[in-house]
């Protein structure tokens, strides 16, 4: 189903207070859409509601850190009870580590796992039935390149958006006659604070070169939701490595190493000692 006038439209976005969230909500509330803003930093969310008032436009502040199940129940039932339900909800919300799986402390694996995948899942659980019910709504995911191709030192992170990745491809054949349409959205590599100075600093200098802004993938899921389509990916280059993937997976997994492992001295091999 295609999203193409927001005029009215009611949408909840986690990880509103920065980055893609931040622009997804900028650019919907100049469109006219009623926007709940979802995230941790209740100032950054509220100065970003002013804006967008200020720019015409109807923004509610909801603080909430989507790892936890009860708050993200709790979050949604307001959403809905303050717009009137929602019609579009993007699981958006999310951070990112590099680390070898044998140096990564068990306990931020877990809290990956459920801010990235489980807060997604929670917040379509509060609010799909909504929308079957009215039989109209958009349910959109903000995986990663790293929900379709796992390099290392990515492993709980990866783990997390496949989790996303296959939660989505699947709700979105379930839901489909229903009027509810599922959209992944993979970006590749934008300029937001996702990145901190450590994951600049060992990012590949043709990355660095190839980065795009938040208001560039923005437009690119606003046209992808437009379209009708059920994935994006912006800036769209890996595409190519995902069909790679799926035809010669031997081929593309040494490509990987090349690139990776055998390229970047700071991603070492793991050897054992003899
Ligand atoms: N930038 C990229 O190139 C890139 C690439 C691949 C995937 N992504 C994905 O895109 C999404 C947005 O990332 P971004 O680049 O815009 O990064 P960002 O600027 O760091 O924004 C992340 C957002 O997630 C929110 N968040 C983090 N933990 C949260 C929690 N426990 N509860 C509620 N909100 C939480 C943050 O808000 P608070 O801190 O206020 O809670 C912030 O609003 C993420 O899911 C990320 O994995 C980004």
């Amino acid at each position: 189903m295609k999203l193409k006038d927001w005029r009215g439209v009611r949408a909840l976005v986690t990880g509103a207070s920065s980055g893609i969230g931040r622009a997804f909500c900028e650019r919907i509330g100049s469109e006219g859409a009623r926007v709940a803003l979802v995230a941790r930093r209740a100032d950054e969310l509220t100065q970003l509601a002013e804006q967008i008032r200020a720019a015409g436009g109807e923004a509610f502040v909801l603080p909430c850190d989507v790892g936890e199940r009860d708050a993200c129940f709790a979050t949604a039932r307001r959403a809905e009870e303050s717009l009137g339900g929602i019609d579009v909800l993007v699981n958006n919300a999310g951070y990112g580590h590099h680390r070898r799986f044998l140096d990564w402390d068990v306990e931020d694996i877990e809290r990956m796992m459920r801010v990235n995948y489980l807060g997604s899942m929670w917040m379509t659980k509060a609010l799909l039935p909504g929308m079957v019910e009215r039989g109209r709504g958009w349910l959109v995911f903000v995986a990663s390149v790293a929900g379709k191709i796992a390099p290392p030192e990515e492993s709980a992170y990866a783990a997390s958006k496949f989790a996303m990745v296959g939660l989505a491809e699947s709700i979105s054949v379930e839901v489909e006659d229903a009027g509810v349409h599922v959209m992944v959205a993979c970006p590749a590599v934008i300029r937001t604070p996702f990145f901190d100075a450590e994951a600049l600093a060992r990012m590949p200098p043709v990355s660095r070169k190839a980065m795009a802004e938040p208001a560039e993938m923005v437009a690119a899921m606003l046209d992808g939701l437009a379209r009708g389509k059920r994935e994006i990916t912006f800036p769209r280059l890996p595409e190519m490595g995902y069909k790679m993937k799926a035809v010669a997976p031997e081929w593309f997994r040494r490509m990987l190493r090349r690139t990776t492992i055998d390229a970047l001295p700071s991603i070492a091999p793991t050897r054992r000692d003899r």
